[in-house]
């Protein structure tokens, strides 16, 4: 057939039932994206005879004859591989001049969608793109770059300091062009595809695996089985130290722990062959018994997930992890206590549903080295555990990463790149790893579901006398991240709190289900979940206001860090704004006209709730950087840390341009290749500003110091009397070219930063909402939330961030869920299944920000990326309870549960739902 795409045209031989999105990417359209391949994200969306479509739902043969324009053709013609066009397409510039992206995956199919819009359907925008979901933004930038509104500041030479603006991301215009390079939006010609065979029981035993009808599918190379794998065990999950994670995954194993774990791997020419071959392998298994519940599986009956001795002596083998701690004495504080608040709180898996599905391509490079392209949030660690596993040294194996289509945590896994290696060490030949959509639901990890029982005591006065946590974890087949979760999810939730009786007993206990794993917040939006609404029931019982509630208990500056443990640790308060941020929701909320409910049956209210988080991971998290000044007199910033929609790359360059008296465009950076670049532990932990930014303005600051004494030696001069400028170093009676210096000798700035002391951050959130009394149905009438981020280096994209983390965690609170069965099979395996949040599904935030300059962070600033989700759930409850009288005790807060909730308070006679 002829293929016409951007205006050019070209022979193609699409395969039978192949569909166009496909096709055109063998063709060099890598601007069009998968995120699911059926057609409910919008990311593969094109142009077809001028109509976008969803180019998975498109049979490529339906394309011939027809004019295609994909996001790259979209200001003209063009041919695949080009870079960005000289002149954008006015919908390209709308969504640079808004940054209507973060991670960008799917910012190619919602600007073709944008771009065809009439003035009438732009008005409607919660209907135009209903076909079109973003995981990262939060949607806001997105309504701003159809309507017009522009947010970036372009004027990168007339300020001085370029930190504290709304400066571009560098690869915006890369991004909206669609010619940013993700991890598989490079040729695949030669290389070989794999597909993977998961299992269909939740435990069972591998008797056989007969490859021999596989081995026969024309175009397979290659089955793998646990006889080809490592014998040696490791964590998917990946942290500074490896040994914080259970070491109990191999790559394929004999015994399999969960429905959708890897059992066996097809490579094969083609993904069609790869598929055909799994298709073809006969498995006998020993299928053996399950549990599911976490409760069931601390039972001494319980059938052990893993063969081991478990936790300490008398503890059940079930028993992943446990964390114990008190301060004071919780039972003679609940004793002086005038009222006790005690509850259960319940919150769901949920998925991180980042657009870009895990992917991994492998290969060995001249040297034979081993090289893996992989979307990953730690190359570092990457490469370092399969070096380990595969008994290479280091140097041995190179990760690198492209753009990183969102993580949320998910990607702090090491989920494909260890069998792409097992394959190209088996075949001597490059292999691709693409996983599908349903393979993220059923395979990949997920927040972990936990049961939160709180009690909270406090006097008449609302000053709190104790708190005790318990909490049950479900941390699923495997051990990754199960005991940092329950640590990091025990401690800021009550940290914040000052109170002298304090108590944590938390289970992260394994069930035969999909394992959990790192997921934003770290914990801590389920325990906050449950804190948070005590606490507002607590307030409630004692008649005081919620506000006011939290200022008498709020841990202050002067006072400890204190969990459960008085031990001296590294936590300090660099900066303090949470007082700030208690002040503006409250203020904010009092501003907005009173909510005018749509009938009488909506019932309206209000609620907040607040968390802290901890701007580092404990024990290190290390990072290295170097500045070189380049003979063109710019700079190249080499810095670990991967983007993957985070805008850490925006924000390093504002602050080495900062140190350098130089523009952000002037220094061009290198990032996540383990070749290229020093050390980083990971683009996790909330630390890419903190601890990236620490490593590169310390870098930044070295060179700028070795610039002026060349200078100054130059000149005659003391280095003090030499100023940096944008392309000259200013001497007494004259300047310095940059570019002289960096002729005269190499001029680099080492920095490195460990992550410790760790400060603090802060988020509360606001909502005002109307319940319909009888329907169930929730509608947010306000958004307010207000963070304290230190120096705010780039307010347009932290307040992205922010929005993002809202509407991810308002998906979280109202509808997603993975829904597991009683064979423990996930059921939810499709993103509209699933349901995540889409245009329509998300109000405006309005996004505030303490004035506060950090101590410890680089330039005054904080991290603020996963902490924005952690209070909206339990403000979203409180302002439900606000409304109704119903408390809410287990997320999603689905219609039907509502229902049920407000008709039991109904029932009960107390307060009910026909008050006002
Ligand atoms: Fe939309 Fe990441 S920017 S999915």
């Amino acid at each position: 057939m002829i293929l016409t795409v951007n205006g050019e045209v070209r022979e193609a031989a699409p395969r039978p039932g192949q569909c166009l999105r496909t096709l055109l990417r063998e063709h060099g359209w890598y601007g069009v994206k998968k995120g699911c391949d059926a057609g409910d994200c919008g990311a593969c969306t094109v142009h077809l005879d001028g109509e976008p479509v969803h180019s998975c739902l498109v049979p490529a043969f339906r394309a011939e004859g027809r004019a295609i324009t994909t996001i790259e053709g979209l200001a003209g013609p063009c041919r695949p591989g080009e870079g960005p066009p000289a002149v954008l397409h006015p919908m390209q510039e709308a969504f640079l001049a808004a940054q209507g992206f973060q991670c960008g995956f799917c910012t190619p199919g919602m600007i073709m969608t944008a771009a065809a819009l009439d003035q009438g359907q732009r008005r409607d925008l919660a209907t135009a793109l209903k076909g079109n979901l973003c995981r990262c933004t939060g949607y806001r930038a997105i309504g701003d770059a159809i309507a017009g509104i522009g947010h970036v500041d372009r004027d990168t030479d007339g300020a001085p300091d370029p930190c504290g603006r709304n400066l571009p991301a560098p690869a915006g215009a890369a991004v909206v062009s669609g010619t940013a390079r993700y991890t598989l939006d490079v040729p695949l010609e030669g290389m070989l595809h794999m597909k993977v065979l998961r299992s269909p029981h939740a435990h069972a035993r591998v008797l056989r695996i007969d490859r021999a009808a596989a081995l026969a599918v024309p175009g397979v190379v290659a089955v793998l089985t646990h006889d080809d794998a490592p014998a040696k065990r490791f964590s998917t999950g990946r942290h500074q130290d490896p040994l914080d994670d259970a070491r109990d995954t191999r790559v394929l194993d004999d015994v399999v722990r969960f429905v959708g774990q890897r059992v066996a791997a097809v490579v094969a020419l083609g993904e069609a062959a790869a598929e055909a071959g799994c298709a073809a392998l006969v498995v006998d298994y020993e299928v053996r018994p399950a549990v599911f519940d976490p409760h069931r599986a601390l039972m001494p009956e319980a059938p052990p997930v893993h063969a081991r001795a478990g936790g300490a002596a008398g503890t059940h083998s079930n028993l992943a992890a446990e964390v114990h701690g008190e301060i004071g004495d919780v039972a003679a504080g609940f004793s002086q206590a005038d009222l006790i608040h005690e509850g259960t709180y319940v919150s769901q898996r949920v998925q991180h549903a980042h657009l870009e599905t895990h992917a991994a391509i492998g290969w060995r490079d001249a040297a034979g080295r081993l090289v893996i392209r992989s979307s990953t949030q730690v190359p570092f660690l990457t490469r370092d555990a399969l070096a380990d596993l595969f008994h290479l040294a280091p140097e041995a194996v190179r990760v690198v990463c492209g753009r990183v289509g969102g993580g949320f945590g998910g990607k702090q896994e090491m989920l494909t790149e260890d069998l792409v290696a097992l394959a190209v060490l088996a075949t001597g030949r490059p292999v691709a790893w693409e996983t599908t959509r349903e393979e993220q639901f059923v395979g990949a990890t997920s927040r972990h579901a936990m049961r939160v029982g709180v009690k909270i005591g406090a006097l008449r006065d609302g000053t709190l006398t104790a708190i005790a946590l318990h909490v049950v974890s479900d941390t699923g087949a495997y051990g990754n991240h199960a005991g940092g979760v329950i640590h990091h999810g025990c401690n800021e939730v009550i940290g914040v709190y000052r109170c002298p009786n304090k108590r944590v007993d938390a289970y992260a206990v394994h069930t035969h289900t999909v394992p959990a794993g790192a997921f934003r917040g770290y914990g801590l939006s389920q325990t906050v979940f449950a804190v948070e609404s005590a606490m507002d029931e607590l307030a409630r019982g004692l008649g005081i206001d919620p506000f006011a509630m939290r200022r008498l208990n709020v841990v202050r500056p002067g006072d400890a860090m204190v969990s459960t443990s008085l031990a001296p640790h590294d936590v300090a308060y660099g900066s303090y704004g949470l007082d700030q941020c208690l002040d503006r929701v409250e203020e904010a909320l009092a501003a907005m006209p009173p909510a005018v409910p749509p009938s009488p049956d909506w019932l309206t209210g209000e609620g907040m709730a607040m968390a802290m988080i901890d701007t580092i991971p404990p024990r290190g998290h290390v990072a290295e950087a170097s500045v070189a000044l380049t003979p063109e007199g710019r700079y190249a910033l080499s810095v670990g840390t991967a983007e993957f929609g985070n805008g850490t790359t925006t924000v390093l360059g504002q602050i080495a341009a900062s140190a350098l008296g130089t523009t952000p465009d002037r220094i061009a950076i290198r990032q996540a290749d383990t070749d290229a670049v020093g050390h980083d532990t990971g683009a996790y932990g909330s630390t890419g500003i903190v601890v990236a930014g620490q490593a590169s303005l310390r870098a930044a600051t070295a060179l700028a110091e070795a610039i002026r004494a060349a200078a100054a030696a130059r000149a005659g001069v003391a280095a003090e009397v030499c100023r940096l400028g944008i392309d000259a170093v200013a001497v007494p009676g004259g300047a310095v070219a940059l570019a002289d210096l960096a002729r005269e000798g190499a001029l680099v700035g080492h920095g490195r930063a460990d992550g410790t002391p760790r400060s603090v951050a802060f988020n509360v959130q606001g909502f005002r909402v109307a319940v319909h009394r009888l329907s169930g149905e929730v509608r947010i009438l306000d958004s307010v939330q207000a963070a304290d981020a230190g120096r705010v280096m780039n307010p347009m994209q932290c307040r992205g961030q922010i929005e993002g983390g809202v509407a991810q965690a308002l998906g979280a609170a109202l509808y997603e869920d993975m829904r597991i069965d009683d064979a423990g099979a996930v059921t939810t395996r499709t993103l509209r299944d699933y349901h995540v949040p889409s245009f329509a599904d998300v109000p405006r935030t309005t996004v505030l920000f303490a004035d506060t300059h950090d101590g410890i962070g680089p330039l005054g600033a904080k991290s603020m990326s996963e902490s924005p989700f952690n209070p909206v759930a339990p403000a979203l409850a409180n302002a439900i309870r606000d409304a109704t009288g119903a408390r809410l005790t287990q997320t999603p807060f689905a219609p039907d549960r509502i229902f049920r909730a407000v008709m039991a308070t109904a029932g009960s006679g107390l307060e009910g739902p026909q008050r006002p």
